[in-house]
């Protein structure tokens, strides 16, 4: 079996050395439009198999998509990064041409391939891969709740002092400082978080995961890899493996929360069909509220990506 990930810069590179080493996938390809680069990270992770013990064979390839002919699952990650002062949006113009083009040739090798866009703006570059595609909603989405989830389970424990592994949380809305985090839905081994943190604590931890992809921006001069790669590979091993795990997606809405298309994110169970089901949860009013900023937001990107498309 076989998985692509497209773009062998920080994410993809992360994304197919985590696919490799839990051996998700028999081969995975690497594909990028710079000469030589796929090829040499997919030879390091390969060269990396005799010492972490792992069997994946991983390929590169300069832009020749024959390679991933009859891939299961193509994680998109192609595209330029934020640099310091610039949003998510501000990448639409360049990312969208992008975007397109890679899904066209993915789509041309792999007619039956489920795919993950991890590009930004996450959301509108997520629907631009679906519209390309032509795919059902259930085959396309964008990985970014898990990032963001991860973001605020790290920040909660690091202030509880406890694992990060007992923290359970769900976050809905856009991949952008409109994120929905829900505290109401959030757990320390089965204890709701208000019941151990003060809401001023919380308040803020719930700011800083909003603005979490934008500190590290400002930390490093690009954006984060490490978390955003393992956590596409996790929604990749949660379908080929037929997991059925429960994860915040960023998923086309139909009709769910009273929204119709629109990618944005909520809470999907993952499997061998890609997106099996959209959760519903229950808002109460100012959840919904809040979402509702987030969807205007991601629509009026939508808008500005078909003006582009023309
Ligand atoms: P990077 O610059 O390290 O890697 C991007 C790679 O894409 C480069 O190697 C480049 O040569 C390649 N590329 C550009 N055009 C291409 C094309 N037409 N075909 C194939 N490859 C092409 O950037 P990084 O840090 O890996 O980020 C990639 C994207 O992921 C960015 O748009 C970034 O904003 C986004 N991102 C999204 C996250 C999320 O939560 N959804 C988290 C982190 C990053
Ligand atoms: C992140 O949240 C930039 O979207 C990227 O790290």
């Amino acid at each position: 079996m076989k998985i692509t990930v497209v773009g062998a810069g920080n994410v993809g590179a992360t994304c197919a050395d985590v696919l490799a080493y839990r051996e998700v996938a028999n081969e995975v390809v690497v594909v990028d439009i710079k000469e030589g680069l796929s090829e040499g990270k997919a030879l390091d992770i390969w060269q990396k198999a005799p010492i972490n013990l792992y069997d994946t064979r991983t390929i590169g390839s300069t832009n020749d998509y024959s390679k991933t002919a009859g891939s299961e699952v193509v994680v998109i990650t192609s595209g330029i990064p934020r640099r310091p002062g610039m949003s998510r949006d501000d990448l639409i113009a360049t990312n969208a041409g992008i975007v397109s083009s890679v899904t066209e040739n993915v789509i041309q090798h792999s007619p039956n391939a489920m795919i993950i866009v991890v590009s930004n703006p996450l959301d509108v570059m997520t629907y631009a891969a679906h519209v390309t595609s032509k795919l059902p909603r259930t085959k396309v989405m964008g990985m970014a709740g898990i990032l963001d989830t991860a973001r605020y389970r790290a920040f909660l424990a690091e202030a509880l002092n406890v694992s990060p592994k007992d923290i359970q949380a769900v976050l809905m809305g856009g991949h952008g400082d409109t994120m929905v985090p829900l505290p109401r839905y959030t757990t320390v081994g089965g204890i709701p978080v208000t019941e151990l943190i003060d809401k001023t604590t919380l308040d803020a931890i719930i700011e800083r995961t909003k603005k979490g992809g934008g500190e590290l921006v400002k930390l490093m001069g690009t954006s984060a890899w490490y978390a955003p790669g393992s956590a596409a590979a996790q929604m990749v091993e949660a379908i080929v493996r037929d997991q059925r795990r429960v994860f915040p997606v960023c998923v086309q809405l139909d009709g769910e929360y009273g929204i119709n298309n629109c990618y944005l994110g909520a809470p999907v169970i993952l499997g061998k069909n890609g997106v099996e089901k959209i959760i519903e949860l229950d808002l109460n009013d100012e959840e919904k509220e809040l979402l509702e900023v987030s969807r205007g937001h991601v629509a009026s990107v939508m808008e500005a990506y078909d003006k582009l498309k023309g």
